[in-house]
């Protein structure tokens, strides 16, 4: 087993990060944290999402944002649109990918996005095909991969057929996401390897919610599949407004910190990641939800 020599982080904090804080964060602050995230070498950044603000209120300021935006020219920025009102609203704000999101979990399908997998696959085909035609990628996100908040344990089949329908209405590559990080290390293998039936491994990544301490694990067991690609939120932000009780992604810190001490190459500068997710847990007035950040940021203050 040899592991990947580098890796791809998405960071989700401003999207899945920011979207379930109850307090509203201004357009601003969201803006400034995409700047010092590209400024510390991330090249993919999910942003904001094209949902109804009714549902996310925290995401109506999705156009302010992508438009306040002082983009790099390498730099891939991402948002989460539905169906096909989001996309033609996100469309307007020139976004380099498209992530549309679909769960293994029927009862989550309906909470989150409010209609059925298969309901969900017909309101994403358009989506893809529309985002293929103007050159934009097109990236699915699998919620429940492997547990659910409402039906339990879900099947690694539930997986593989969630991605083979994705597979045929043109999405690029799938997320196999632990909404509400229940998962452990060979279930998250199981998940992954179902995903990978149908998509190479350049087609698959990572995105592990926290919950129960598993992610950093999760991440590892990922690599040595060897899963390249992954999700993680700056200062460990966030949690789904439909996965009650859920926390934040796997920080961003500690991953590039396990990543840099395994010698896989990010790209990214750990400092100026801290000093991202410090301004960000400022703003909302607590820690960075990330071990490595608190314990490089006490080591500074020495
Ligand atoms: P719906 O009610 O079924 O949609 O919602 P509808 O087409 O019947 O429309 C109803 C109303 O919503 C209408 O407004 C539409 O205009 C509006 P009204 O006439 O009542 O004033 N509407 C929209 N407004 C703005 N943007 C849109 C849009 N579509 C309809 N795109 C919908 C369906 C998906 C929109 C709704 O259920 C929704 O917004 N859900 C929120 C889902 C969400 O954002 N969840 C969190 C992100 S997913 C996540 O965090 C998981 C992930 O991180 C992976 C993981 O960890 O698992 C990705
Ligand atoms: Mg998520």
């Amino acid at each position: 087993m040899t592991y990947p020599t580098s890796v791809k982080l998405v960071d989700v904090g401003p999207r899945d990060g920011l979207q379930n804080e109850k307090q509203p964060v201004p357009a601003a602050v969201k803006v400034e944290l995409v700047h010092r995230l590209q400024a510390a070498g991330l090249k993919n950044i999910e942003v904001t999402s094209f949902v109804s603000p009714k549902w996310v209120p925290q995401m109506a300021d999705n156009a302010e944002v992508m438009a306040g935006i002082s983009r790099h020219g390498d730099v891939c920025y991402s948002v989460l649109t539905p169906n096909m009102q989001g996309f033609e609203a996100a469309l307007k704000t020139r976004p380099g990918e498209i992530v549309v999101f679909g769960a293994a979990s029927e009862a989550f399908s309906q909470k989150n996005i409010n209609c059925s997998i298969e309901e969900s696959i017909e309101r994403f085909r358009p989506v893809a095909g529309a985002a293929l035609a103007q050159g934009i990628s097109v990236r699915g996100a699998i919620s429940c991969a492997v547990g659910c908040p409402y039906e339990g344990d879900v099947a690694p089949d539930r997986v593989a057929m969630v991605a083979r329908l994705m597979k045929d209405i043109g999405v690029q590559h799938v997320g196999v996401a632990d909404t509400i990080g229940v998962g452990t290390p060979v279930k998250v293998q199981r998940a992954l390897e179902a995903a990978l039936k149908h998509y190479e491994i350049s087609g698959v990544s990572g995105h592990f919610h926290d919950t129960y301490g598993q992610a950093l694990a999760n991440t590892l067991a990922s690599l040595e599949l060897g899963i390249w690609q992954f999700d993680t939120s700056v200062a460990g932000l966030g949690g789904c407004p439909y996965a009650k009780g859920a926390t934040g992604n796997v920080a961003s810190e500690d991953v590039v910190y396990m990543l840099h001490g395994m010698g896989i190459e990010t790209g990214i500068d750990l400092d100026l990641l801290i000093d991202a997710g410090k301004f960000i847990s400022d703003a909302l007035g607590r820690k960075p939800h990330s071990r490595a950040a608190n314990a490089l940021i006490t080591k500074r203050a020495a």
